[in-house]
């Protein structure tokens, strides 16, 4: 049986004998799936059919889904059966059909239609899976020895359906195997191949890794292909059967090799076919190469293969021709007429990247052969992350690519160091972005800008042209920074104080992303953004997507904006002219001619007046008048502004009118509500207030209520009683604190009486010393001050041990510096025995020291140094 055939028969098989809907293999993108990047096993597309999210079109489904799996990407080539494309075979059962059916149709299918082998099939379990046992040892002609129990028989993807499986395996015969005594069923090595996974579909793994059990219990299978096709047309590799061979043949035409005489040549092959096939369906199904996502996966697949060709002495271009081969494979297959359909598409999007590549692959080559002779020289095992960073900016090498060149010589690279410059480049570019620094205009003058159009309702336009920090180009790849003209846009170009307009441009081969519209001085517009996937050129023809939640958001503001400026005149008085504003999707920014700050009772005002405007609903009425008709029914204009002959005047009502050219809404009451944020003072005479609006105005109210719970949980009391609380802690503080301090002031009195009664005499002069509580150095100042008072004369020492601290404080009255004392010298000595040091004036000094155990020391010391200097 041919590849198609085996397709075909099984498909049949469920779909005919056992009353499965045969539907068609899904897009490798997933739909509404943020969870998965690309489809990688039969039942992802099924997802909500097994959760109950959904109801399937039919209980029982059969597919032959294409699949990626990049997970074991270096060992395909390697091993007889490692691919990252290919196509599962799967039958389900939706709370319909369970174990004893998916079994035995498995057997039935395996022994009877494709008529493998009984005695050289095995089965493994779940290891408390007894029920599926007896079910396998029930099978005609199963061998009751060829069943085993196998930990890792529970299959997930992530988040979403899961359970136990049994998995069905084919001896391919020692001579197959690793020829370890250990090698069984499970064993790595090719000689016992899983051809099938029967899942029990019973659970459902959260993002929280938490297992539910499912409403219903589900069947998910999953029949690898070209496994199968390998079995049955008694191929040692899957890339040996009729579904891959066709590209080893060719790719090997092209580098002048045999098949089959050398194991690293044979791989290169191998990994050819593999990536060919994933690369050419990928890109069928909608997947363009970029830096990021899915776009990856396939850049680093097909850049994978360019490098293999390398190593097989293919110089040139040749990846188009082998997509020839991936669709000869593929073009009677069912689901896949879309590759024959696409085939001009899927060989330029693969010919552009290819360009792209060669363009640097050779030197990129060269400094990674460098750095290798570099690490052998200096008997370094890492490649530093800089490197790598460098082989993938400059050179275009997927970072996983150079790891495995490394691999090879026996090197490891410093992944971290590698995304830390990554972040950093990131960063910058950011940076550069919220600049603007690539909107340097250049020179347009070769350009017919006068036959540009505007049109609000344009979807479809040709690029006029592109530029690249300032220099004007033909085609922009991926990750690139642009400006970019249209022959017509319905973007709103930056301008009256409101942002462009954000969007998409998509091209056969690419994608931009838009994040702002400008206007040239002559009206020409142009869009600034980033090619998120593929490539875009000069001349192509493009979709236009704006982004219309957040046009909506700034016309929201911008109405706003206007409702604002008329409730100020009203309720501000008619001093109040605009001096300045913003508008963008998250906020407005109104800025207005008035010398004194808004009283609190102005802003209410203010803004109860525009939520009262808002709540009418009235209409916004747009229209094109002379200037002079304008004038003439009040509306506003701005001082110094030049306008037109003809103007746009917006109207809300006799409420507000106004000349302007932004975006606004329909009626006032989409507005949903405004929010005053703040109101400052920016200039002399000018003020400033921030506002926002719709969803922003909602979600502030949202916080600031969240806010009030969590202050009624820590206090302990109902929302309305918040304030009062407040207040009585307040008090209770206050009462509190002038407590402490009376009992603190009664405390050193009694601390300093203490001392006194116990002060010395040193030849004449009144010696006080001693350990106190004190709440720092200036409380202990304060003491020693008190001291000296009292004793009008004298020689103080005062210490007390503060956070793990001693801190000293040494101070000398007339009579003991008429003798000639130094405070500064005895608290010196003090600090010592503290394991400090300090010093300062002859009659007041202070120091700190780690040991506060040692305070009664420091005293001691402190008066022998005394007596040192007067005794
Ligand atoms: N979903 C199961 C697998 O991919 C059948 O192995």
């Amino acid at each position: 049986m041919s590849g198609n055939e085996l397709r075909e028969a099984y498909l049949r098989f469920f779909a005919e004998k056992k009353a499965h809907l045969r539907l068609a293999s899904a897009s490798l993108i997933p739909e509404n799936d943020p969870t998965l990047l690309i489809i990688g096993a039969g039942m992802a597309p099924f997802k909500p059919f097994f959760t109950g999210k959904m109801k399937p079109p039919c209980t029982r489904i059969t597919t032959s889904q294409r699949c990626v799996r990049t997970g074991d990407i270096e060992n395909v080539g390697r091993t007889a059966r490692h691919q990252t494309f290919f196509e599962m075979l799967g039958n389900f059962s939706f709370g319909d059909y369970f174990k004893q059916e998916a079994i035995s149709w498995a057997w039935e299918f395996l022994t009877e239609v494709v008529e493998l082998p009984k005695d050289k099939l095995w089965a493994s379990v779940y290891p408390d899976d007894e029920e599926a046992i007896a079910i396998w040892l029930k099978q005609p002609g199963f061998a009751q020895d060829h069943i085993v129990k196998l930990e890792d028989n529970f299959w997930e993807i992530g988040e979403g359906p899961c359970g136990p499986d049994s998995e069905i395996y084919i001896d391919l015969g020692e001579e197959r195997g690793c020829g370890k005594e250990t090698c069984a069923v499970g064993c790595d090595c090719d000689r016992y191949l899983e051809i099938w996974n029967l899942v029990f579909t019973q659970y459902n793994r959260t993002g929280d890794g938490e297992y539910l059990p499912l409403e219903h219990k589900n069947i998910d299978t999953g029949c690898g292909l070209e496994r199968l096709a390998s079995v049955v047309q008694a191929k040692k590799t899957n890339f040996e059967t009729d579904l891959l061979y066709p590209i080893i043949e060719y790719a090997a035409g092209i580098a002048g090799v045999a098949y089959g005489k050398d194991v690293e040549t044979d791989i290169s092959l191998k990994v050819i076919a593999d990536h060919a096939r994933s690369m050419a369906i990928m890109i069928m199904d909608g997947i363009l190469p970029s830096n990021e996502g899915r776009g990856y996966v396939l850049r680093r697949i097909l850049r994978r293969a360019i490098r293999h060709a390398r190593l097989l002495g293919i110089q040139g271009k040749f990846l188009e021709g082998v997509v020839n081969s991936v669709i000869s494979i593929f073009k009677d297959a069912s689901d896949f007429g879309a590759i024959v359909q696409k085939e001009a598409y899927i060989k330029k999007v693969i010919s552009q990247e290819e360009d792209r590549f060669h363009q640097t692959l050779s030197q990129g080559m060269e400094l990674l052969n460098e750095e290798i002779k570099k690490l052998k020289d200096s008997k370094k095992t890492t490649l530093d992350g800089k490197a790598v960073f460098k082989l993938y900016d400059t050179f275009g090498f997927p970072w996983e690519l150079t790891e495995e060149i490394l691999e090879e010589e026996h090197f490891s690279l410093d992944k971290e160091g590698f995304e830390a410059a990554m972040k950093a480049q990131r960063e910058r570019a950011r940076a550069a972005r919220g600049e603007n620094q690539r909107v340097t205009v250049p020179d347009l003058s070769g350009i017919d800008t006068a036959s540009l159009q505007q049109d609000s309702k344009a979807t479809h336009a040709e690029i006029v042209a592109i530029w690249k920090e300032g220099i004007l180009v033909d085609t922009l790849a991926d990750g690139e920074e642009a400006g970019i003209i249209l022959s017509v846009t319905p973007f709103y170009a930056e301008g009256g104080g409101q942002v462009g307009d954000a969007g998409h441009f998509t091209g056969e081969f690419g994608k931009v992303c838009i994040d702002n519209a400008k206007r040239l001085p002559d009206g020409t517009i142009y869009h600034l953004g980033y090619v998120e996937e593929g490539q875009l050129k000069v001349g192509e023809s493009v979709s236009i997507q704006i982004d219309q939640e957040k046009k909506r958001s700034s016309a929201r503001n911008h109405t706003a904006t206007h409702l604002l400026q008329a409730a100020l005149k009203k309720v501000v008085g008619d001093q109040v002219n605009q001096a300045g504003s913003l508008v963008t999707p998250e906020r407005l920014r109104f800025d207005f001619s008035n010398f004194e700050p808004l009283t609190e009772e102005q802003l209410k005002s203010v803004e109860d007046m525009v939520n009262e405007e808002i709540l009418k609903g009235t209409e916004v009425t747009i229209r094109q008048m002379k200037i002079d008709d304008a004038k003439a029914i009040g509306a506003m204009a701005l001082f110094g502004e030049k306008y037109g002959d003809i103007v746009r005047v917006v109207s809300v009502g006799d409420f507000s009118v106004e000349l302007c050219g932004g975006s606004h809404v329909r009626d006032v009451g989409l507005i949903g509500s405004l929010k005053i944020i703040s109101e400052t003072g920016v200039a002399a005479g000018v003020r400033r207030i921030e506002a926002i609006t719709g969803r922003a105005a909602l979600a502030y109210a949202n916080k600031q209520e969240e806010l009030v719970c969590s202050l009624a949980r820590i206090l302990k009391c109902q929302k309305e009683d918040i304030a009062t609380h407040v207040t009585d802690l307040q008090t209770n503080l206050k009462d509190t604190q002038k407590k402490l301090a009376a009992f603190q002031a009664s405390q050193a009195k009694d601390e300093v009486e203490n001392l006194l009664s116990a002060a010395d005499t040193i030849n004449g002069v009144t010696f006080v010393g001693g350990k106190v509580t004190s709440e720092g150095v200036d409380d202990l100042r304060k003491m020693a001050d008190l001291v000296i008072d009292k004793l009008s004369n004298g020689v103080v020492v005062l210490a007390s041990a503060q956070d793990g601290k001693a801190i000293l404080v040494a101070k000398a009255g007339k009579d003991a510096l008429d003798k000639g004392i130094h405070a500064g010298n005895v608290v010196k000595a003090a600090a010592k025995a503290v394991n400090g040091g300090g010093g300062g004036r002859k009659d007041m000094a202070q120091a700190g020291g780690n040991d506060p155990d040692k305070i009664d020391e420091a005293i001691k010391a402190a008066k022998e140094e005394v007596q040192k200097q007067i005794g």
